[in-house]
């Protein structure tokens, strides 16, 4: 396979009508994987669980109104790691229960691992540790020979795709890229509750990330983690300029998650082509747009609170439908601002744009929308879609929104989205339009786009929370019916990542319990 490209990975691994993309066929439950990677042997470190006391509201954290830096000390980073990669609540069935997580996953399947690099927080040794969320613990991984001087930590992330790869087959490459991109804007939301700056570090390459975090040194035994990405956390002041060494000392061996695996040749083959080579410069601060307040969301409540409740609808009811202006605010807060989270952690320019399908929303006809969020992006994209559409400008003037048709899509929502309801019996259905061109150029940027969704799709979660209605990511959609539907022509962009948002049914068989039913002093 010498000459195989991206855009044999991307095309392979689309949904078709008359074919879904190669998958494992039936699920071998005998070899689920498990959630939860641990350490043997790696000292603990037990987190208390302090969230609760954390006053900062949602509605000032998406105007982009910090509280003070908190402390760096080992509280303060129990309540970061709580609140972005932590359990949320547990769900039972039965006699079946599952954990899930501040940060959503495609299937549940949690395939992204959280690491923190440290020399500065008080009550915790210098060195590099492993987040165990169940038991909301840190294992002590790494540590160096000599003192190493930084200011402020990074958080880690990397994926485990066989957790994926299990369920979905070969298009588990790209929601383990998703997943990675809401776990970038959960660790941002969760930091700037904190009063903390988070930035996503654009020059480490891949062997050195992974070098860092230890995931280069598990033999076979294990399964394989794929370094992603580095966040710098701190009370302000610029991105360090150089990252600390590797650790000289490791402590601990990974968990083994599965007795079997099978191999799946085509995400190999996309692992290696999305690699990152290491980069001479730090990006830019670009996102200068200016901040201006954008609404105010129906409910008023904790970030906690809305970082914590944050749940996928499994079913919505067809009839709920919300406010012109509570549609604009939740757009608004997709638009790239220096200020708020989490686009204060992205580095590059936006590349993706929202094409909605708008089903309920007042004082708004149903039909096909487009949210430009660069405005660079305008042209070319006019140029690329169905010549006759409208572009009406629709909204607040500072809304790069636009309606491009009246017309009920509801039937087309839903088949786009491989004929699930969600996508019909809610207030909104979307398409995220990525430039997939830049990837053809620079391959790894494929996952820096995922990631870029994956991060509008947080956004979107917690929006929905705040103006009291819900949300569902969706990695199951049939491609190039979408790229049909916008009359797309090219390869220049591509549709990666759907999402709805609307009224949820509840499951009244499931029973909801607490997130840590155990008692941890503080
Ligand atoms: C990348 C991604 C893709 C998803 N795709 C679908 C989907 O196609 N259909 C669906 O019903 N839910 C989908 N979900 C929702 C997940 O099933 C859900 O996040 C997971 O079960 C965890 O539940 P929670 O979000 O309530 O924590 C997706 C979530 C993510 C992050």
């Amino acid at each position: 396979m010498a000459d195989y490209t991206l855009s044999d990975y991307h095309e392979r691994s689309k949904h078709r009508l008359n074919r879904y993309a190669p998958g494992p066929g039936r699920l071998d439950w005998a070899n689920q994987p498990n959630p939860f990677r641990r350490y043997e042997g790696a000292m603990r470190i037990e987190l208390p669980l302090l969230a609760d006391d954390l006053e900062t509201r949602y509605s000032a954290l998406r105007r982009g109104t910090m509280p003070a830096p908190h402390a760096f000390d080992l509280d303060s980073v129990a309540i970061l790691l709580e609140l972005s990669l932590g359990i949320s609540a547990w769900k039972a069935y039965g006699e079946t229960s599952w954990a899930l997580r501040c940060n959503p996953s495609s299937g549940n399947l949690h395939p992204t691992e959280g690491y923190l690099v440290t020399s500065g927080v008080a009550g915790l040794a210098a060195g590099v540790y492993h987040y165990l969320s169940c038991d909301h613990a840190l294992e002590r991984r790494g540590e160096w020979d000599r003192p190493v001087e930084f200011r402020g930590f990074l958080i880690g992330l990397a994926s485990i795709t066989w957790r994926e790869a299990w369920k979905y087959g070969m298009r588990a490459f790209r929601y383990c890229q998703h997943d990675c991109g809401h776990a970038i804007a959960a660790v941002s939301y969760a930091a700037s509750a904190l009063g903390w700056r988070s930035r996503l570090l654009a020059a480490p390459g891949d062997a050195q990330i992974a070098a860092l975090l230890g995931v280069d040194r598990e033999a076979a035994s294990a399964e394989a983690e794929s370094p992603e990405c580095l966040l710098w956390i701190s009370a302000g002041g610029p991105s360090p300029a150089e990252l600390p060494p590797a650790p000289s000392r490791w402590h601990g061996k990974a968990n083994r998650l599965s007795s079997d695996h099978v191999e799946w040749t085509d995400i190999e083959q996309a692992h290696q082509l999305t690699g990152k080579q290491h980069l001479d410069h730090e990006s830019a601060d670009w996102t200068s747009r200016a901040h201006k307040a954008a609404g105010e969301p129906a409910r008023e409540l904790s970030a906690a609170q809305i970082f914590r409740q944050r749940r996928s609808a499994v079913a919505f009811d067809g009839s709920t439908s919300i406010g012109a202006e509570a549609l604009f605010a939740m757009l608004d807060a997709t638009l790239p601002r220096s200020g708020a989270p989490p686009w204060c952690a992205w580095p590059w320019a936006a590349e993706v744009h929202p094409a909605i399908l708008i089903h309920r929303v007042d004082a708004l006809d149903p039909g096909l929308y487009l949210l430009v969020r660069n405005p660079e992006a305008l042209a070319p994209l006019r140029a690329s879609l169905r010549h006759d559409w409208l572009w009406h400008k629709i909204g607040p003037p500072e809304l790069p929104l636009y309606l491009l048709i009246a017309y009920d899509l509801r039937d087309s929502a839903r088949l786009v989205c491989c004929h699930q309801d969600i996508a019909a019996d809610s207030c909104y259905a979307l398409g995220m339009l990525a430039h997939y061109e830049v990837a053809a150029s620079d391959p790894w940027r494929y996952r820096a786009l995922h990631w870029e969704c994956g991060m509008l799709g947080q956004v979107l979660y917690l929006e929905a929370e705040a103006a009291g209605i819900r949300a569902t990511g969706i990695g199951c959609f049939f491609d190039d019916e979408m790229h049909a539907l916008l009359g797309l022509r090219g390869h220049a962009w591509q549709s990666l990542y759907h999402f709805t948002a609307g009224g949820a049914v509840d499951d009244a068989r499931l029973t909801t319990l607490p997130p840590y039913p155990f008692a941890r002093d503080a």
